[in-house]
This record gives structure tokens, C-alpha cells and sequence, in this order.
């Protein structure tokens, strides 16, 4: 970190993050929501989903493109799948309403499709798998991105999907859940803006520049002449960013993206989930027996040179977690005054936010 970086606590960060999204107009429950939602990506470790989305979000929802205290919309019911519309709500407030339903459903009926629409950013995708392991369910999470397009397909030289995350979460207790949650660019464009916040190179390999060459510089994923991220792993996450646009996009009800970006500052996600109750399926304490011991088994792999321990889907949020409930979440210093100067456009004196935010 730099000097000027800062280092929060969790929980006044909160206060404060849910004061600003209050001041845009939303009730207590959905500012509740959405701070604690982000908060959570800061502390799982994933920046590029936690509160550094508060100015796109403040100029999204002063666009009319973000609109606040909606419910889901019920498109479809039949037991045991549920079409719903996010009316262009916060995700974060939508996304908890449409798995709750959902979950209610896989419990009644050992299981449930979900198809969620026109919800604007729905964050990170592990959330919402996570409130289905608290329920004790596995879930599948396909999602697309309907905003600038910022990948591009493998082969291709300018950018043509979203970030297209897909995610599985699988239950384990009461050792933790196996959580594989990944964007299908080699990293999330969240990830460059905060390489850019911070002055920082990317990795090789990760990014193309306007023209379509390889670069480091983040700025091609963050200011114009955009480039492109480039897909995790070649034709194959290719692949599965195009089966998330298809899944999440069109069988879920929604959209896929298939025009030039006007520069509106709207992100909506679209989402296709599938929700599984083991116990229904009867398969509860095979899974349970048969995880335990594949996941003994592949741990015992000796660790590859340069790498501390072994890591599993999941571990890493973990141990985020762990640091940073101890010892406060990072906020560089370019991101923490992006989000002042949102708190100012919403009328708020962003001096009030600083202050919540750093109270003991
Ligand atoms: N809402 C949206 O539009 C949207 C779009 C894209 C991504 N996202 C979110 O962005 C977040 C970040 O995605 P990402 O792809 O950058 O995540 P990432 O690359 O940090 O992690 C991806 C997966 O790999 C696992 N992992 C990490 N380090 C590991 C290691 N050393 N060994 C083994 N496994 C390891 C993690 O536990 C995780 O399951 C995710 O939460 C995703 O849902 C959201």
C-alpha cells in the first residue's frame, strides 16, 4: 500500500457505504444490502466487486439507468422454476430476493431453475452461491454482462462479450464449501480498474490494445481507445463466456449483447441458476463422503515451487476474509476519492463519509 492508501474496518466501512446508497434514495434495507454485499466482495478479496463500484453505480443511477427499491418481477412460477425480472434494480437487493425465492423452491422441490433478467450489477457471483450453501444447497451460476463489451472471443481482435462469470458452489459441512467463482477473462475488468487506480502494470498476456496487440497497460480496459481482455484459458473460456451469454443472456428470459455501446454507464447481469438439494437427490451423504476424500486426496499434492500451500476453489476468499476482518480492507487512495466524489453528487457532504468510515 501506498501512504496515501488507506486501510478500513469492516464494519464502519459499511456504515458508511450504506449511508451513501441511502442518500441516492434507498430504503434502509436495500442500502443494508447493497453495503453489506460489497463490503463482502472487499473482504473475500475482490476488490473489482466491492465498494469501488459506488461511482459507476451513483452515475448510473443519476442516468436513469440504475433504479432503486425494486422487487423482483415474477414472469414465470411453476413450482420449481421461477422466471423473475430485476426491473433494472440493484443487484444486490434483487439478486438476494430472486435466490431466496429460488431456495425456497429447491427446499419444496429438491431443486430449481432460476432465470434472472435486466438486474443491474448483481457483483460478485459467489454471494449468491454462498446463500445457497447456507441453505445447504449446491448451486450453478451462468451470468452474462450487458454493458460495454470488454473481452474479446479467442481468435478475435476487438472486444465482443462481457466478463461472463460462471460459478458453482457445493456445500461441504462442516468443513468450508467448495466454491469455484471466476470470471471467464483471464482476470475481471474490476481487476484492471484497480491496476489503473493504482498505477500498476498487468501481467502479460491478459490484454490487447485498441488496434488488437498484446499490452500490459490497464488504461485499455478503463478509459478510451478501449482494447480488450482476453478469455482465461484460450478457446475454452471462450467457449464458456459464449454458453454464459446464452444461458445467463437468452434462456434466462434476458438479453445478450449484440450492438456498439452507446457510453451509457448502466451494467445489467443476466443469470441462469441452478439449484440442487443433495438430500432430495439422495446423493447427501455420498457427496459429502466422496468430497472429503477427493479433496484429502488432491491436497496432498506437494506444493509447486514459488507456492506456499495448496489452494482449493474457495480457500482464497477465505483467507481474504480472515486478513481483512482482522486488519481492515486496502482502499488506494484514487479509488476512496472516486467514491467521496460520488457521495458529493448525491448531495452528501463527503467529509461525513470519510468520517463514518474511519470511526473506531
Ligand atoms: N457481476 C459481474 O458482471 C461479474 C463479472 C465478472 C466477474 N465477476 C466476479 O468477479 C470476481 C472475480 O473473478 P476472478 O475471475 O478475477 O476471480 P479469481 O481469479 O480471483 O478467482 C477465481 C477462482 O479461482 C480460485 N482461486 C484463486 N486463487 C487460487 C489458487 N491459488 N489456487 C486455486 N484456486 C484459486 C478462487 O477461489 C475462485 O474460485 C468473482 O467473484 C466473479 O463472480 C462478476
Amino acid at each position: 500500500m501506498n501512504e496515501a492508501d488507506h486501510c478500513l474496518a469492516a464494519a464502519p466501512l459499511t456504515a458508511a457505504i450504506e449511508a451513501l446508497v441511502a442518500a441516492g434514495g434507498s430504503t434502509p434495507e436495500e442500502a443494508g444490502l447493497v453495503a453489506r454485499n460489497l463490503v463482502g466482495a472487499n473482504l473475500a478479496g475482490h476488490d473489482s466487486h466491492g465498494i469501488g463500484m459506488i461511482p459507476r453505480y451513483v452515475e448510473s443511477l443519476l442516468e436513469g439507468g440504475l433504479r432503486i427499491n425494486r422487487a423482483p418481477i415474477v414472469r414465470l412460477d411453476s413450482g420449481s422454476m421461477l422466471v423473475l425480472d430485476g426491473d433494472w434494480g440493484y443487484g444486490q437487493a434483487i439478486g438476494q430476493r430472486a435466490m431466496q425465492m429460488a431456495i425456497e423452491r429447491a427446499k419444496q422441490h429438491g431443486n430449481c431453475i432460476l432465470g434472472l433478467s435486466n438486474t443491474h450489477h448483481i457483483g460478485r457471483i459467489g454471494h449468491w452461491a454462498e446463500q445457497a450453501i447456507a441453505a445447504g444447497l449446491v448451486s450453478i451460476h451462468f451470468v452474462n454482462v450487458l454493458t460495454r463489451p470488454i473481452v474479446a472471443p479467442w481468435g478475435g481482435r476487438d472486444a465482443r462479450f462481457g466478463t461472463n462469470p460462471f460459478c458453482v458452489g457445493i456445500p461441504f459441512p462442516p468443513e468450508a464449501p467448495v466454491m469455484l467463482d471466476m470470471a471467464t477473462s483471464g482476470i475481471a475488468q474490476g481487476k484492471a480498474r484497480v491496476a489503473f487506480n493504482k498505477g500498476e502494470p498487468l501481467e502479460a498476456g491478459l490484454m490487447i490494445d485498441s488496434s488488437g496487440e498484446p499490452t500490459t497497460d490497464p488504461r485499455y480496459a478503463v478509459v478510451p481507445p478501449y482494447g480488450a481482455l482476453l478469455p482465461v484459458g484460450e478457446h475454452k473460456g471462450s467457449g464458456i463466456a459464449l454458453i454464459c451469454e446464452l444461458l445467463g443472456g437468452a434462456l434466462a428470459g434476458g438479453h445478450t449483447w449484440h450492438q456498439p455501446h452507446q457510453g451509457q454507464k448502466q451494467v445489467l447481469n443476466g443469470m441462469l441458476a441452478i439449484l440442487v438439494d443433495p438430500n432430495a437427490l439422495g446423493t447427501a451423504d455420498n457427496l459429502r463422503e466422496q468430497t472429503m476424500a477427493f479433496i484429502d486426496w488432491v491436497r496432498q499434492s506437494p506444493p509447486a515451487g514459488g507456492i506456499d500451500h495448496l489452494r482449493l476453489a474457495g480457500d482464497a476468499e477465505r483467507e481474504h476474509r480472515a486478513w481483512r476482518l482482522a486488519h481492515g480492507v486496502p482502499v488506494d487512495a484514487n479509488t476512496w476519492r472516486d467514491i467521496l466524489a460520488a457521495a458529493g453528487k448525491l448531495g452528501l457532504d463527503p467529509q461525513s463519509i470519510d468520517r463514518i468510515a474511519r470511526a473506531a
